[in-house]
């Protein structure tokens, strides 16, 4: 089976020293990955880099078998590479219906605007309100929703959970299954580790520049190995902070 997406050995960042330091992973249909890592681990550098934001120094990124590393971002969306950026980046004076409009860009076949009011009925009844007067997670959900009508092959969604209540976190996160479940491939950059396990199919820990560990988390076990994993590596990172 051709992987969804395709990451092999990517390096990037922003000064001489670089984030990524030889990043590798793939993503089939219908899985959700979730890559986590502490602030500042690399992960919005990771996403940025695949979908052509931030020009990576070396390495491929692959979407359905097809190297769309030198593409621009807009033509790597049009080919189903899309992204729900960190912060959301709403058009906060449009209101829900407009933004969701705005989404289908692409011109792919993509979910039409009722398929995503189906997905997040919280929506149906903001149609009409500006996206910026919209609750934390109402607001994530557009986001979703909005990169949805992209028609994505592949869609990325970078810390989903942020500013979130908890109850938010799972409706959105359960959506993630219900879209796996048709065929997408999902990856999602998370600290929330207990939300991340909930929900992917598998977890990759990106720790200085590399993925330090990938694992199944599909049982309770396998998220209870996850769990405390990273937990290790998070107390490791801060032994080395303390100095
Ligand atoms: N535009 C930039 N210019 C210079 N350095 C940057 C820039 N953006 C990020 N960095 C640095 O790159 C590293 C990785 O940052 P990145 O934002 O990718 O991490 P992250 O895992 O997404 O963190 P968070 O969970 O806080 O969003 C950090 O050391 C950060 O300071
Ligand atoms: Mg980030």
């Amino acid at each position: 089976m051709t992987a969804a997406l395709e990451i092999d050995d990517l390096v990037a960042g922003y000064v001489v020293e670089p984030v990524l330091a030889g990043v590798s992973f793939e993503v089939q249909p219908a899985e959700v990955v979730c890559v986590l890592g502490p602030n500042g681990a690399g992960k919005t550098t990771l996403f940025k880099s695949i979908c052509g934001l931030l020009e990576t120094r070396s390495g491929a990124v692959r979407l359905a078998g097809d190297d769309v590393t030198r593409l621009r971002t807009e033509r790597r969306a049009r080919r189903g590479l899309v992204l729900a950026p960190e912060g959301r980046r709403l058009f906060p004076g449009l209101t829900v219906e407009e933004n969701l409009t705005a989404g289908g860009f692409t011109g792919r076949d993509s979910h039409s605007v009722e398929a995503v009011l189906t997905l997040f009925p919280r929506l149906a009844e903001r149609l009409s309100s500006a996206a910026g007067k919209l609750s934390g997670g109402e607001q994530q959900m557009l986001a979703v929703g909005r990169a949805l009508r992209s028609g994505p092959r592949v869609l990325l969604i970078d810390e989903p959970s942020l500013g979130l209540a908890p109850m938010m976190v799972r409706a959105v996160f359960d959506v993630f299954r219900d879209l796996a479940a048709e065929g997408q491939a999902i990856v999602v950059a998370e600290q929330n580790v207990a939300e991340a396990t909930r929900v992917a199919d598998r977890c990759l820990v990106l720790s200085e520049g590399r993925i330090a560990f990938s694992a199944p988390t599909r049982t309770p076990e396998e998220r209870a190995h996850v769990q405390a994993a990273y937990a290790e590596l998070l107390a490791i990172g801060d032994v080395e902070r303390a100095g």
